[in-house]
Order: structure tokens, then C-alpha cells, then sequence
């Protein structure tokens, strides 16, 4: 029998990357292995991001890239999946009419049996598309029905590190911040129901998964409600804490307004949840707060930020912003320089503003600030930013720090046929910052005490603390 062979390429957030894993997942039960160049595959998907533009122009192009492939070859299956398949819909076979399936965030689980339906009319070449209801295309109830949470049972062996894993606790956002197209693609705000969520941690760490990260859109809104008793995101942690095997737990994104006192007290007392906060202001100026809706002003922000503080003054805190928004004029941007350098962020990402079709921000405001000023604004932000992260990283010289080590650093894994130990490794402390060092691949998985020596505004260099110092450690493996 001809095996058959899957190419996907992931653009976009951590939940893209766990919506493509799942969906590998389930194909590999089918009977498909991946390979990694799009001629290779009987089957290529794009799971994209409609956030931004450019995620969407670089998916474009790809597809273009196709067209002559499936020219040559009809049999071959392209599909596009995620954000921009439920944005764009119908518009994607109208652009790259080769294309063959398309398929919403909340349908990914129709993808293997669409892609059975195509092969068994193969010829007809009839297209497919399954997409959730627009957000005003039904009731709350029938919109968040067509949003459905793709969480299967996982091939642990599909997993990216068999010791780390995402575990979704919600989907969708009904934030509506002006700017952000991700209410409309992905639906509704719905928080899984608590048993599920612990279920599939006691899974994973029944494969040996000792680190989950928790994701949702604003994760920190969690909320379940069921015979009238709520779990909020505190109660949780405060559950899944007590699974044994989970050493580590993490979650992203967080909204700050949702950022309350019972859930920093969770974090301060449960010494298995990470001490990070990814907490996006994306500005520092009240007057574009306002406009993209953000229902918080720079001075809340900044009491949320003391409290963090005060309750947890070993926790790294890290933001996101986006530069060039409608009507941002040199004041407004300096304001956000200013808190940032008030803020002292472990690092934030920087954004141009790109309006997005079907929200709020493209239909009420111009797009008005030129692309040269928004690039301007983006590269000095990101300087003071970094010299920031610098700083703060000076003061880990000399400090040991606890790591769960993930694998081969990426400057090792860019030379796979250099395997001689010691190989330059990586891994994570409690508060996200990355820490280089020498070893051997036997640590990978495990959580190691190590020396920090040296350091820049990315990463920390360091050597793994043990009794055994010198070159005959790394001759035991
Ligand atoms: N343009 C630029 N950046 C955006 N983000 C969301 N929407 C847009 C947009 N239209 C940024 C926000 C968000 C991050 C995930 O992406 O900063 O926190
Ligand atoms: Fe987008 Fe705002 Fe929701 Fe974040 S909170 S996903 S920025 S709408």
C-alpha cells in the first residue's frame, strides 16, 4: 500500500502550534507520516494567523508557490486551516483556486474525514470548506456550538517534547479589543470544563509530560460554571497542582483587568506554577488604551503591576505592544517608551499596528500612522527594551538557577551531524529566561541546578551545578 505523506507548515500563536499538532495527531492514525517539503506530501496544510497582515501575505505566497505542484500532480490535497480559513472563507478558493479544503478553528476535527471525502472524489475535485457561524450569524448558543474545542487524546509521540506540552483551557475571546481580529475567528469565549482540563494533565503526566503550559486567549478570565459552583483559573492551578508527575505549570496569555488577587496568591503558594507573567499593556498612553478598547487605563496597569510585585517579587513579567495604532502621535509613543522603561518588562513583543478587516479599529479609524514612523517606533522601542533585558539579566552572573532542560540549544540543532558530547543544550527557569550550557543529552528531560556565568539581554550561559565537575561526566552517557 502507497504510505501516505503529510506536509504542514504552522504560522501564528501557541495555539496554532497545539491545533497542528492534534491534527498531525490524528492523522498519523490514519496512516500518514510527515515529511518536510511540500513535494514530498500526498497532503499539504497550512494552519495560519489572521493577527496581523503579513502572517496572512506570507501564506498567500506559499499557496502560489503550489500551484504549479498541483498542476503536475492533481492528486495532491492542499488545505487551509486556522484563523485565516475562517476570516477569508470562500475568498481562498477565489485567490488559489487549487486549494481543496478549508477549515475553521472550531471544525479541526472534521479535518481527517474532509480529506477522505476529497480522495474518494478525487476527479470531481468538488472543494471543501467547514467554518463556525459568524459571530452575529446566530444565537450565543448556536455561534459557540460552531466553535468546538479540538482537544483528541494525543499521540505522546507527536508531542514536540515528550516532557513539555500546551493544554487549552479555553477558546475564543469576547474581549473585543478594536484592533484584534481574533473574537471574530475564533469565536466566543468558552472555558473547558475542569474535569476535561484535568484529565488530560493526568494523561500527559502519565507519559511523562512534567510541564504544561496552560493557553488561552485570556487565560486568566477562566471561568466554569456547573451546579452552580465556579472554577476560576486560581482554583484550577490549585488542582492541577496535585497531579503527580507535573512539575511545572505555566499559562499564557493574560488580560490585565482579570489579573486578581486570589490568582497571584495561587501562583505565590503553589511552587509547581511558574513564576511568569506574559501581562500585555499594548500602550503606554490612555488616550489609544481607550480607542483600542483595552477597559483599563495606564494606572490600573501600574497598581496590578505593584501588586504582582509585592506578592510575587521573584516573578518576570512580560508584555506585548503594538506600535502605530490609529491617531498614536510622538506623545502618545513616548508615553509607552516611558512606562516601559518605568516597568522594567523581562521583554515584551513589539507590533506594528495592521488594520484588520472586520473589526471594530478598521471600521472607526484611519490607519493614519505612516509605516516608516510605525518602523521607527517598533526598532527604538525594541532598544530600549532589550537594553532593559540586558540589565536585568546582569544580575543572574554568578546565581544558581533551577532549568528544565528542553534539548539541543538552536545553534546545536542547526549542526545535527555534530553529536559529540558535551552538546551545547537549553533550557528554561521558573521565570522563563532561556539558559545555554554544556551537556549531555541524558539531561534532557531533567530539571537541573546550574551556574549562570555569563549573559545577554536573550539568553543566560551557564554550567550544570554536580559533584562530579569535570570532563568525566559527560562519559558516563
Ligand atoms: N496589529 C498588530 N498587532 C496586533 N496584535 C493583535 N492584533 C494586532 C493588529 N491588528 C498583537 C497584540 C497581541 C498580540 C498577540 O498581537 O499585541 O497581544
Ligand atoms: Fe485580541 Fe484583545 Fe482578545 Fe487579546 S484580549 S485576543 S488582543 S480581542
Amino acid at each position: 500500500m502507497h504510505e501516505k505523506t503529510l506536509y504542514i507548515e504552522t504560522v501564528g500563536c501557541q495555539m496554532n502550534l497545539l491545533d497542528s499538532e492534534l491534527v498531525v495527531a490524528a492523522l498519523r492514525k490514519k496512516g500518514y507520516r510527515l515529511v518536510d517539503a511540500p513535494k514530498k506530501a500526498d497532503v499539504i496544510l497550512f494552519n495560519t494567523c489572521s493577527v496581523r497582515q503579513h502572517a496572512e501575505d506570507k501564506i498567500y505566497s506559499a499557496l502560489g508557490r503550489l500551484k504549479h505542484a498541483k498542476k503536475h500532480n492533481p492528486q495532491k490535497i492542499i488545505g487551509v486551516l486556522g484563523c485565516m480559513a475562517q476570516k477569508d472563507q470562500k475568498l481562498i478558493f477565489q485567490r488559489a483556486p487549487f486549494v481543496d479544503l478549508i477549515v475553521g478553528p472550531g471544525q479541526l476535527h472534521r479535518v481527517p474525514e474532509l480529506i477522505e471525502e476529497i480522495q474518494r472524489t478525487a476527479g470531481a475535485s468538488v472543494p471543501r470548506m467547514e467554518v463556525s457561524l459568524d459571530r452575529s450569524g446566530g444565537s450565543r448558543d448556536e455561534v459557540e456550538s460552531s466553535f468546538e474545542s479540538y482537544d483528541p487524546l494525543r499521540d505522546p509521540e507527536m508531542r514536540p517534547s515528550p516532557y513539555q506540552a500546551f493544554l487549552r483551557i479555553m477558546i475564543g475571546c469576547d474581549k473585543f479589543c478594536t484592533y484584534c481580529i481574533v473574537p471574530s475567528v475564533r469565536g466566543p469565549e468558552q472555558s473547558r470544563p475542569p474535569q476535561h482540563i484535568l484529565t488530560e494533565a493526568k494523561r500527559l503526566a502519565s507519559e511523562g509530560c512534567r510541564e504544561i503550559t496552560l493557553l488561552g486567549q485570556t487565560v486568566n478570565s477562566y471561568r466554569h460554571r456547573t451546579a452552580g459552583e465556579t472554577t476560576r483559573l486560581s482554583d484550577l492551578l490549585n488542582q492541577l497542582h496535585e497531579i503527580e508527575g507535573i512539575d511545572r505549570i505555566r499559562f499564557i496569555t493574560n488580560y490585565p483587568k482579570d489579573m486578581t488577587r486570589d490568582l497571584l496568591e495561587a501562583v505565590r503558594d503553589l511552587p509547581k506554577v511558574c513564576r511568569y507573567l506574559h501581562v500585555p499593556l499594548q500602550s503606554g498612553s490612555d488616550r489609544m488604551l481607550k480607542r483600542m478598547k483595552r477597559s483599563y487605563t495606564v494606572g490600573e496597569y501600574r497598581e496590578m503591576l505593584a501588586c504582582i510585585r509585592e506578592t510575587l517579587p521573584d516573578a518576570s513579567v512580560t508584555s506585548d505592544f503594538i506600535v502605530g495604532f490609529s491617531g498614536e502621535t510622538e506623545e502618545d509613543y513616548q508615553q509607552t517608551v516611558d512606562f516601559v522603561k518605568e516597568a522594567r518588562f523581562k521583554n515584551s513583543f513589539i507590533f506594528k499596528y495592521s488594520p484588520r478587516q472586520g473589526t471594530k479599529g478598521f471600521e472607526l479609524y484611519e490607519d493614519d500612522v505612516p509605516d516608516e514612523i510605525k518602523r521607527k517606533r517598533n526598532n527604538d522601542l525594541l532598544a530600549v527594551q532589550n537594553a532593559i533585558s540586558e540589565e536585568d539579566n546582569q544580575p543572574f552572573i554568578g546565581q544558581e538557577v533551577e532549568i528544565l532542560v528542553e534539548g539541543p540549544s538552536k545553534k546545536q540543532a542547526k549542526r545535527p551531524s555534530e553529536q559529540t558530547e558535551p552538546l551545547q543544550l537549553t533550557g528554561r527557569t521558573t521565570c522563563d529566561r532561556i539558559v545555554v550550557f554544556d551537556g549531555s543529552k541524558r539531561q534532557i528531560g531533567q530539571i537541573l541546578p546550574v551556574r549562570i556565568y555569563d549573559a545577554n539581554g536573550f539568553t543566560l550561559f551557564g554550567s550544570v551545578v554536580t559533584h562530579h565537575v569535570g570532563p568525566e561526566v559527560y562519559s558516563l552517557a
